[in-house]
């Protein structure tokens, strides 16, 4: 089941761009214009060339390039996923979620101002013991457990470190001053009850890490005791809002530079991260002490495909880099791992070899399935029994991967590891199991899926700009429809999409500005398009624009017809006649005198044919 059209732009209509966007960058508006310093961390600009038109609600960036709608704005820059996108912004909105029929996934049974009252109550939770940790005297053993560790005051202002003070109840008072529920902050686990009838503080005298989720909301907190003793951290209980096998520590203030190095880092402390974020690694998440699920790592196969595992060279460090494997391999994922030296962790390493080292030795990372066959072949003694163990053990890997591509590598390097035939080995792989699709026969046909996002990959430049600058003017759209614009494309499921374009623009030529958003949400990378539709003025630079629709255009009608004409000679080898002839002959003058067409004004250009 999908959100309909109606009320995905139902919400869209009740969210404007301009106030999202300002949220993260500083718009100054000229009338429907607003121009700022492009948010995106990967594009640290100086001058504004971040433009977002308040009118057709979109957002495009002179600098990098980058465009879109206020979906895709928050799935760039929050990571967040479509549906999670529509949810925020409907919330923004107080436009209640339809209830969609068939929700497989169980969803949370709180509803959405219950989930709101807890990340309130965290949120204060998480400023009372930041302000804590501020008004903390210079002499204050926080103070110089801080200097050791090298946690700036950058660092705790953007973490909002805190310090959960020594008494027992001091928070517990501010969150009944505060008309906090005491069943809410209980169950949260920012208090805990007492023998009395009463409660007391769970944190108390720690070092305080709040958890946010991508989008800011306090979920949960860690707590450090300063320096030594025992337990060295306590965590918040799971909650509604807080489970430890699907959140990542730091991912609110890492997952933009995550997209923009296309690449992520996992370790699995703390302070692991703040170290390397410290150090200026900032494409890093770590786990909040459990080992990875398969939810973690769908959250980062939205971020980024490349996965740097950075774990400890010791045991726990293999075992753990061991079980993440088959959650990656069952979403095609081949993460990369890099084991620290025992007894160093990825805090110590950062700090003692900076972040260019790092970096550069991060980058020689292996990948872990080989890693692991190097591992489990050191035990490997050559024979039959031997070999059939090896198999069994790798074989849950293989067979969760589902590109075939894959799958054959990485038989094929078993092979070469056990010195046999990757099709025997193969084949043994699936005695044990339900046999899955050889990797080495003929790959089946794709079935192309409704749902799917068109992908514009093979799109031609002419038909990208030609419908590009179509969606950006009245006038340009106008012209590719009476041009016939629609028919002259090559590319099929966009030509369907554009009849949809098309379609709506005649029934409500009003509704011009949305078009564009209709297109964005049906193809893969639309900025593609969209970045054509620049956000410039249209009066400024129209000339240009015009001369650029027009040479589009005269090249893919040139194309059109070029294809027409093939296969019209193709007709008239098998069966030729006067009226195919005349065709022919028709089309080839039409090419001749679309070239002409250039000079003509926009107005009056119509390549009408018969
Ligand atoms: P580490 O022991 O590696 O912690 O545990 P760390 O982050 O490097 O902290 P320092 O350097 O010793 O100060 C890794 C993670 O495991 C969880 C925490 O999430 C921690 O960051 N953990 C560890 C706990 O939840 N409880 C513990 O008692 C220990
Ligand atoms: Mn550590």
């Amino acid at each position: 089941m999908r959100y309909g059209q109606d009320f995905i732009e139902r919400v869209r209509d009740a969210n404007n761009i301009v106030d999202i966007i300002s949220q993260y960058t500083e718009l100054k508006g000229r009338g429907h214009q607003h121009m700022g310093l492009c948010p995106f961390p990967d594009h640290n600009e100086k001058s504004p060339s971040f433009s977002v038109s308040e009118s057709k609600q979109l957002y495009h960036c002179f600098g990098c390039k980058k465009s879109g709608n206020i979906f895709t704005f928050l799935e760039t820059y929050n990571g967040y996923s479509f549906v999670e996108s529509l949810e925020y912004l409907a919330g923004r909105a107080h436009i209640e979620m339809p209830k969609l029929s068939e929700n497989k996934d169980q969803k949370s049974t709180l509803s959405p101002s219950q989930k709101t009252q807890m990340f309130r109550a965290n949120k204060f939770a998480a400023v009372f013991y930041h302000q804590k940790l501020k008004n903390l005297a210079a002499d204050h053993k926080l103070m110089a457990y801080l200097k050791k560790r090298k946690l700036t005051d950058e660092i705790i202002d953007d973490f909002r470190l805190g310090y959960a003070p020594e008494g027992w109840d001091e928070l517990t008072q501010n969150l009944a001053e505060k008309k906090v529920p005491t069943s809410l902050s209980n169950q949260l686990g920012l208090i805990r009850p007492n023998k009395k009838g009463g409660h007391f503080d769970l944190f108390r005298d720690r070092l305080m890490f709040p958890i946010f989720a991508i989008d800011n909301n306090v979920i949960g907190f860690g707590g450090r005791i300063i320096d030594q003793g025992q337990p060295k951290y306590i965590n918040s209980v799971e909650s509604e809002v807080f489970k430890k096998g699907q959140s990542f520590y730091g991912i609110h203030k890492t997952s933009p530079h995550i997209r923009s190095a296309d690449q992520v880092i996992v370790v699995e402390g703390y302070m692991d991260l703040l170290a390397l974020y410290g150090a200026g690694v900032k494409n890093a998440v770590a786990t909040l002490g459990t080992a990875l699920t398969e939810k973690h790592v769908i959250a980062l196969k939205k971020l980024t495909k490349n996965i740097v595992l950075l774990f400890d060279g010791d045991q726990a460090g293999r075992v753990a880099a061991e079980r993440s494997l088959i959650h990656f391999f069952s979403h095609d994922l081949l993460p990369q791992v890099y084991l620290l030296p025992e007894g160093v962790d990825p805090d110590d390493y950062v700090k003692e070899v900076g972040r260019e080292e790092f970096v550069e030795k991060i980058s020689k990372g292996r990948d872990l399935f080989l890693h692991l066959l190097g591992d489990w072949m050191k035990s490997y003694g050559g024979t039959p029994k031997d070999k059939i163990d090896m198999i069994e053990k790798v074989s849950p890997f293989i067979l969760a991967l589902k590109d075939i591509r894959l799958k054959q590598m990485y038989v094929e390097e078993l092979g070469r590891c056990l010195i046999e035939d990757p099709k025997k080995i193969y084949a043994w792989m699936n005695t044990q199991k339900r046999p899955t699709q050889s990797p080495f026969a003929a790959p089946e046909a794709e079935e192309p899926s409704l749902s799917e996002k068109i992908s514009l990959e093979k799109v031609g430049q002419d038909e990208l700009v030609l419908l590009g600058l179509s969606l950006k003017s009245l006038k340009y759209m106008e012209f590719f429809i009476r041009n016939q614009g629609l028919e002259s494309l090559s590319h099929k499921p966009l030509q369907q999409l554009f009849t949809e374009v098309v379609a709506k623009y005649g029934q409500d030529p009003k509704a011009f500005d949305k078009l564009a958003h209709l297109v964005i949400s049906r193809v893969e990378n639309p900025e593609k398009i969209v970045n054509l539709i620049n956000l410039s003025s249209e009066d400024e630079g129209f000339d240009e624009d015009a001369s650029l629709l027009k040479e589009c255009f005269i090249r893919v009608k040139d194309r059109f017809l070029q294809r027409q004409a093939s296969v019209l000679v193709a007709q008239m080898k098998n069966q030729p006649d006067d009226l195919k002839l005349e065709r022919f002959v028709n089309i080839q003058n039409e090419r001749k005198a679309l070239k002409e067409l250039k000079n003509t004004p926009l107005g009056e250009m119509n390549g009408k044919r018969e």
